[in-house]
């Protein structure tokens, strides 16, 4: 059963279908929605973070050990995830995280 993905920041949005066992990585490159990489989905630079409501964690697979090694185990309080580690369970809409906007915000503290 597939499952439809909306990716969006800002005001733009990409939309895809997800197969089973897609990963948020796998289907951005799809849609062509900007989700950064450095590994190519490895699992070690963390750019892949998507972040979704956190009434809306549930549509998505549990997060791997890798993801809790790399990331604490947060995410039900950020709603942040590593989109090479987790799959949609359920229609869902992620908002892509900017590495390089997060990094420049930072430093403007
Ligand atoms: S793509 Fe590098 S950690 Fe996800």
């Amino acid at each position: 059963m597939s499952h439809t993905v909306v990716f969006y920041q800002g005001d733009l949005t990409w939309t895809v279908e997800a197969e089973p066992g897609e990963n948020m990585l796998a289907l951005s490159r799809r849609c062509d929605a900007p989700v950064q990489t450095l590994c190519n989905g490895v699992g070690t630079c963390v750019q892949c973070k998507v972040r979704v409501d956190l009434a809306d964690l549930p549509k998505l697979s549990p997060p791997t050990a890798l993801e809790k090694d790399r990331l604490g185990n947060l995410s039900h309080l950020t709603g942040e995830r590593m989109g090479c580690q987790c799959c949609p369970v359920a229609d869902v809409r992620l908002e892509i995280l900017d590495g390089r906007l997060r990094r420049r915000s930072r430093r403007q503290r």
